[in-house]
């Protein structure tokens, strides 16, 4: 399902304005950056970078440059250009030889400044216009190196953002796992009630959704804690307990997140391919060490919508040693029909080393709102409080998100169509002999056994946004999420078509 890496040359080139050691290597260091931007590269793909200098270029080796872009680890060579009659005057080179899944094609040369005219057939006009020609007034103040390591989270497309761009005026969005029913009445209702407080500071401590999902499931009201999204919760589990040189461990492909917090921190993640789409728990315990201090563990997995039973966690669990957290990431657990699901709230009752992480934005339909929350023990939860910024779920959020907690009727109609689309998306994959993954989501992953990217291009331009697979390392695959009857319909009958 994972491609395997090559090895790529990507060339560039940046003009300096003089022989300075301030503008060497802030050219050099734009350059190194450019580079890596472009190519969304990790640090840990970039083999070696070699500089050349034309020879009025003496005062600084660009190769500091390279560090100061925070390439801290990097092998980088710096070397004379030969001096060639009417060459380019002050101008760096680099040859960055990198480990990458990029096709060929697909890798981006990066030439700025006057070095634009070296290559125009390898520059886009659109940047070489928008990028700096000249040094900046002031050096870039110095940054953690680890935020390069940092790939900006790649959402899906906007509908407005479709709309602009292809001209269309009825696009549907299947691909970021929202509630094609929208958000519960209930919500809005009492949304609408509360619109004439917005002067006043939310409640800081979520104190009656707290005080409501304590009974709900059973636990002290310290034990929960609330977020901006779950992906606060998730950020906020990083901000307590990971530092540089500790170890995270979990499956790929898998929710992005947990890449953003462990790297956000400086620790390092140690991933392992998935077992029959789900985690592979095994895989996991062989790589704890006494490094390790975080699993996070999707279930069900985003991208794949395979789901872990309560034996093997049981069996998982018991085997965890104490200095290892564990936190089960449940965004989807209100759509699960599997009875074998695991019940993780049980090990947090029990006190284990463990944290269940759970949203409004998936069946309750309040993904615009922000609010998802974490369940742990007394000892983790009161750690995790320490670094929760104050006021952080909003007043809307936490009012919605009491009032979506008793709409029964509204998680049971999502709960009916989400399945309904279920069994009629697996039909008509079937009929269309494509391969599919069981879901326990709301959302469905499957392989066309071709170029996806070019079936999602062409599922864009009949306005049907859906994710594709290649985000997360699966360029054959595409992520559609359940939609109403009619979405689903549409999808399929596009599909059909184009393929
Ligand atoms: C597995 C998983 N966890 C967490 C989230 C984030 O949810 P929230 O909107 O609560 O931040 C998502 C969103 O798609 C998800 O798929």
């Amino acid at each position: 399902m994972l491609s395997s890496p090559h090895t790529r040359g990507i060339r560039g080139a940046v003009t300096v304005e003089e022989n300075t050691e301030s503008a060497i290597v802030d050219a050099a260091c734009r350059l190194t950056q450019a580079i890596i931007e472009q190519n969304e590269l990790k640090q840990s793909e970039i083999a070696c970078m070699l500089f050349t200098v034309t020879q009025d270029l003496d005062a600084a080796f660009p190769a500091a440059g390279a560090r100061k872009a925070g390439l801290t680890q990097t092998a980088l060579m710096c070397t004379n250009e030969i001096p060639v009659a009417d060459s380019l005057e002050k101008c760096i080179r680099v040859l960055t030889l990198v480990s990458t899944d990029l096709k060929q094609e697909e890798i981006r040369h990066v030439y700025l400044g006057k070095a634009a005219a070296l290559r125009p057939d390898w520059v886009d006009s659109a940047e070489t216009e928008a990028l700096p020609t000249t040094t900046p007034p002031f050096p870039t103040p110095s940054f953690r190196p680890t935020i390069l390591d940092i790939l900006p989270y790649q959402p899906g497309k906007p509908i407005s953002e479709l709309k602009r761009e292809r001209d269309l005026n009825d696009v549907i969005k299947l691909a970021s796992n929202e509630n094609p029913l929208g958000p519960s009445p209930k919500a809005l209702k009492a949304i609408k009630n509360v619109l004439n407080s917005l002067h006043i500071y939310p409640d800081g401590s979520c104190f009656e959704l707290r005080q409501k999902l304590a009974q709900r499931f059973n636990v002290d009201g310290t034990q929960l804690l609330f977020g901006n999204g779950s992906d606060e919760v998730i950020k906020m589990f990083g901000l307590t307990f990971l530092e540089s040189g500790d170890k995270v461990l979990f499956c790929e492909p898998t929710f992005s997140e947990y890449t953003y917090a462990t790297k956000l921190m400086g620790a390092s993640k140690h991933t392992a391919p998935l077992a029959d789409y789900a985690f592979d728990l095994n895989a996991l315990l062989k790589a704890i060490d006494s490094s390790t201090k975080l699993i996070f563990v999707c279930n069900p997995n985003n991208p794949t919508g395979a789901y872990l039973n309560h034996a093997d966690v049981a069996k998982f669990l018991d085997k965890v040693p104490e200095h290892v957290l564990v936190v089960f990431d449940e965004a989807y657990y209100e759509y699960v029909t599997a009875e074998d699901f695991v019940d993780s709230l049980s090990f947090v009752r029990e006190g284990r080393n463990v944290a269940v992480l759970r949203t409004f934005s998936k069946i309750y339909g309040l993904a615009g709102l922000r609010i998802g929350y974490g369940v742990a023990p007394k000892h983790i939860a009161e750690l995790v409080h320490r670094v929760r910024e104050p006021f952080n779920v909003n007043a809307l959020a936490q009012i919605g998100a009491l009032a979506a907690l008793d709409d029964e009727d509204h998680v049971e109609q999502s709960r009916r169509q989400n399945q309904a689309g279920k069994e009629y998306l697996y039909r008509e994959l079937a009929d269309l002999n494509l391969e599919f993954i069981p879901t326990q989501a709301n959302f469905i992953f499957f392989d066309l056994d071709q170029n996806a990217g070019l079936v999602f291009e062409k599922l864009l331009d009949k306005g049907i946004i859906c994710r594709k697979g290649e985000v997360f390392g699966c360029p054959t695959w595409l992520r559609v999420t359940i939609g109403t009857e009619t979405e689903n319909r549409r999808f399929i009958s596009a599909l059909k078509t184009i393929l």
